[in-house]
């Protein structure tokens, strides 16, 4: 018999611990953008949960890489949104991701179903970006 075996044995008996999915990784708080209504954290964990990600591209954000629509890294330091037409204001950034064909009759980013609260949370999280550096 081999002399390493059974240590081999005992390697292979020693449980290996399972790996975290990144979605259950612990996130930092995020600092909000000073005068902006809503909450960036709840609105983080909207913004994952809505699809958001699968047409946007946003920097530091796992899964967001779409690219049917503009990318949202630091959305909030541009003067306008949705093709220079809408000043990007926190208010008018809320009632955009709420509902957008309301600002932008046969825009190609559909209303996502969320309410009044919810937008304003993810504008509060899109906003908040500049003050959150990935690390
Ligand atoms: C089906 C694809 C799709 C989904 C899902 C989607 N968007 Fe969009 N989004 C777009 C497109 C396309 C535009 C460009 C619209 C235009 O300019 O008319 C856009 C524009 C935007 C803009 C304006 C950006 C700029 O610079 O003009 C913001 C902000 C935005 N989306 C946020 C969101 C958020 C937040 C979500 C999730 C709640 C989301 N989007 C989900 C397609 C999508």
């Amino acid at each position: 018999m081999l002399a390493g075996c059974s240590v081999l044995a005992q390697v292979q008996a020693t449980p290996v611990p399972t790996p975290r999915p990144p979605s259950a990784a612990p996130r930092l708080a995020l600092t909000p953008a000073p005068n902006v209504p809503g909450d960036p954290n709840h609105g983080r964990e909207l913004f994952l949960a809505r699809g958001c990600g699968g047409c946007h591209t946003l920097y530091g954000v796992e899964g967001a890489t779409g690219v049917a629509g503009p990318n949202l890294t630091n959305v909030t330091l541009r003067p306008t949104i949705a093709g220079n037409t809408i000043p990007n204001t926190p208010e008018n950034l809320a009632r955009w991701i709420m509902d957008p064909p309301s600002l932008k009759p046969g825009t190609a980013m559909p209303s996502l179903g969320l309410s009044q609260q919810e937008a304003q949370d993810v504008a509060a999280f899109l906003s908040s970006l500049p003050y959150n550096p990935p690390p």
